[in-house]
């Protein structure tokens, strides 16, 4: 038997990756993707050979520029957000994760894969509905939803019996459970459990506290092409690298910062910390050039299914035909909106202060206050407010008659 894991390096998965070969008696096959967490990945190749794993089972990739190119600017097309705050930092890359998981399955032979998710949250759904939908065959193995290590002294003295080195900050309670990538950092559980408590500040890990940030603003231009970004500043930058760019700015200003009560999918609520920089940015720079390029009929549609694809993403169903077809249809609204947003970083804050673009509706000739030179008629908005107000007046006129 043969079984892919998701493998990151630390504790946890080490520990996974043990007990797959010992109580499973499998051959296990490491999988750990850089997707721009910003750690190391070597040390988790060292940390595999050491655990018993053959070189050729050592699976290690950048996906960074996959991650932002086919499954951040997609979602950004649609200015995602679930209950409308959160980013989607983490469900978004668990399909990613999923897919090469499978494929790996399938090169090597394997018949199954293994993650570090537990019985409790959304990634594990994330991770195998994904799975399911790429190989209806696929066996998943979750070990924490399996085994009896169920607190952190049992997984401390299992890591001791099997010689996997321990950090020594491992050693006791982990402060609390964190999740990066290139799109955000989350933060839950432990100390962030109690939401009538403030978190404190030592959980930020990528962006500066607002009332650290520079006392000077600084200004940024993103261009897009078909609701991407493609370029900073006026040069032209892979997706990875703008998103890499923009956590910078970000995290140097103190913007992105969410604490949230959310729903999970399995049912209870959880409160995280996120911290979503550059997305922060990427999202009102995405308004901004959609303010004017798209028309309200395309506009006002692609909010009202936002918060359904936004569901359909946490909920983990990425690879489904409902998500695809909306898809399909927030893309077909991108097809014009070209162009650049200029906007200013300040202590916490983004704000638009400038847009313009070769396919703008903008019209000031319409909208001006000034003499108009007939491109617009005032009195045709006598009837269109005669015939808008004619249901309204007999509903008014019912209420006066009927009343009392
Ligand atoms: N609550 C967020 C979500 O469901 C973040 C989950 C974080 N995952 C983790 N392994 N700490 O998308
Ligand atoms: C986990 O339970 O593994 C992390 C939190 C989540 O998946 O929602």
């Amino acid at each position: 038997k043969k079984v892919v894991l998701a493998y990151s390096g630390g504790l946890d998965t080490s520990i996974i990756l043990k007990w797959l070969q010992t109580e499973y008696g499998c051959e296990v096959v490491t999988f750990t993707a850089d997707l721009g967490q910003g750690e190391e990945l070597e040390p988790a190749r060292q940390k595999a050979e050491l655990l018993g794993i053959k070189p050729e089972n050592i699976y290690i990739e950048d996906v960074r520029e996959e991650f932002v190119r086919d499954f951040v600017n997609p979602m950004f097309r649609a200015n995602a957000l679930y209950e409308g705050e959160y980013l989607l930092g983490t469900s978004i890359a668990r399909p990613l994760i999923s897919k090469r998981l499978v494929e790996i399955a399938e090169e090597t032979g394997a018949d199954a894969i293994a993650h570090g998710a537990t019985g409790k949250g959304n990634d594990q759904v994330r991770f195998e509905l994904a799975a399911y939908a790429l190989n209806p065959d696929i066996r998943v193995i979750a070990p924490w939803r399996e085994w009896d290590l169920t607190s952190r002294t049992k997984l401390i003295e299992f890591a001791e019996a099997h010689q996997i080195p321990i950090a020594k900050n491992k050693r006791g309670e982990a402060p609390f459970s964190v999740d990066a990538n290139l799109l955000h950092t989350s933060s839950e559980g432990r100390v962030l459990e109690n939401p009538a408590e403030e978190a404190p500040d030592y959980v930020l890990q990528r962006i500066t506290r607002p009332e650290d940030a520079p006392d000077a603003p600084e200004m940024v231009e993103i261009t897009f092409e078909k609701g991407d970004a493609v370029a900073i500043d006026g040069e032209r930058l892979s997706p990875a690298t703008i998103l890499t760019r923009l956590n910078e700015l970000g995290g140097r200003h103190g913007i992105g910062i969410l604490d949230l009560v959310e729903n999970r999918f399995v049912g209870m609520k959880s409160r995280g910390i996120y911290e979503t920089p550059g997305g922060t940015i990427l999202l009102a720079a995405h308004r901004g050039i959609e303010q004017i390029t798209l028309d309200s009929g395309s506009g006002h549609l692609k909010d009202s299914l936002m918060p359904r694809y936004a569901e359909l993403i946490y909920n983990g169903f990425w690879f489904s035909p409902e998500r695809e077809m909306l898809q399909a249809a927030i893309d077909k609204s991108q097809d014009r909106v070209d162009g650049t947003v200029r906007l200013k970083l300040y202590k916490g804050s983004v704000r638009t202060v400038a847009r313009w673009s070769d396919n703008s509706l903008y019209s000031e000739a319409h909208v001006t206050f000034e003499d108009d030179a007939g491109a617009y008629d005032q009195k045709d908005a006598a009837g269109f407010i005669r015939l808008n107000a004619l249901r309204l007046k007999l509903l008014a006129t019912r209420a006066r008659r009927t009343k009392g």
